[in-house]
């Protein structure tokens, strides 16, 4: 790590503090001078740190601009490992982490963005990313598991995902089978998650999953055609300084439950959480809608519906909809 680095990640796990040059040069074994430089390169990064004479150097507790030095004070034993990637802006955190993925990197790399020119949403959608407002990241995973149960990793997302917010925001959002995160019946998260299959043990070889969450996006500022459908965590208010703390939740979450993918605690959350269980739904297949009655999760994380004859379906992937809703 360059002093400049080393200065930050002080700064980020001291935030709000103030800290002497000569305490700051001492600890990190360089000197006064150098720290003058690293702060003044901070500042010109868009940090903002009060420096007074006298006492020190202060991050002012509301910076929220996002970096690998930010998240880690927040990480736990098992994630602080992680190799942690922060673009201004790319195309798209699941594109390029698929790249690295293919390539050999590490599970537990993550690509976090603060703008993406062309996110990605499931069936070819795009996802709205503008800069500053919002979570854009993609996690790599190498799970050893079979293709049949990836749409584990997905439901076990939502979960590490509604519970980071609902721990650092104290918003209770609802889970809407297989992919989204809603509050107040509107959409504040999607995850797309994509998998790479090893032909010859018929396992995972890697799996993306991309977590996309509008934190303070206004919902004004939403295109037209998802105006009346989008959300964020904080749609009336600008920004706060609390999105690598949410970051570094779901990443810990993530990791914790990757060993019991599956396993009832996870599904009994994603159940608890549910948007659609009890709800009157169409099931979309191109253009056909089935009307159908949301009425359970099972243990593979498929939803259980009864179709209006009576007959009972488990889906295991596509897209449904709330009626009247
Ligand atoms: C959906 O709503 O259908 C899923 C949206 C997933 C968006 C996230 S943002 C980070 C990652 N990179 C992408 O291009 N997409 C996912």
């Amino acid at each position: 790590m360059d002093v400049k680095n080393k200065v930050l990640h002080y700064l980020e796990t001291n935030k709000g503090e103030v800290v002497s040059g000569g305490k700051l040069a001492s600890h990190l074994g360089v000197s006064r001078t150098a720290i003058w430089k690293a702060i003044k390169s901070l500042e010109d990064s868009g940090y903002s740190i009060s420096a007074s004479t006298n006492k020190g150097y202060s991050l002012s507790s509301q910076s929220d601009i996002l970096s690998a030095q930010s998240i880690k004070p927040f990480l736990n034993d098992k994630t602080n490992q992680c190799e942690i990637l922060v673009f201004d802006t790319i195309d798209s955190t699941n594109k390029y982490a698929k790249k690295l993925a293919q390539d050999g990197a590490k599970e537990g790399t993550i690509i976090i963005s603060e703008h993406q020119s062309e996110g990605k949403g499931r069936l070819g959608r795009s996802f709205y990313s503008p800069s500053g407002t919002g979570i854009y990241m993609s996690i790599i995973l190498r799970p050893k598991m079979s293709a049949e149960h990836a749409l584990l990793i997905t439901t076990s997302t939502a979960v590490a995902v509604s519970k980071a917010i609902e721990e650092n925001c104290y918003l209770d959002t609802q889970i809407k089978w297989v992919n989204d995160i809603y509050s107040d019946g509107k959409k504040l998260c999607g995850i797309l998650t994509e998998a790479s299959l090893d032909f010859e043990t018929g396992g995972l070889e890697y799996a993306i999953v991309g977590i996309g969450i509008n934190v303070s996006t206004s919902e004004n500022s939403f295109p037209e055609e998802i105006k009346n459908i989008a959300t964020s965590i904080y749609p009336h208010s600008s920004r706060r300084s609390i999105r690598s703390k949410i970051i570094a939740t779901i990443i810990n979450n993530i990791f914790d439950y990757k060993d019991k993918l599956g396993c009832i605690e996870i599904l009994n959350e994603y159940k608890s959480r549910s948007f659609l269980i009890g709800k009157e739904i169409n099931i979309i297949k191109g253009e056909t809608q089935t009307p159908a009655v949301a009425i359970d999760i099972d243990d593979k994380a498929q939803l259980i519906a009864r179709l209006e004859n009576g007959q009972i379906v488990a889906l295991n992937a596509g897209e449904v909809s709330v009626r009247n809703a």
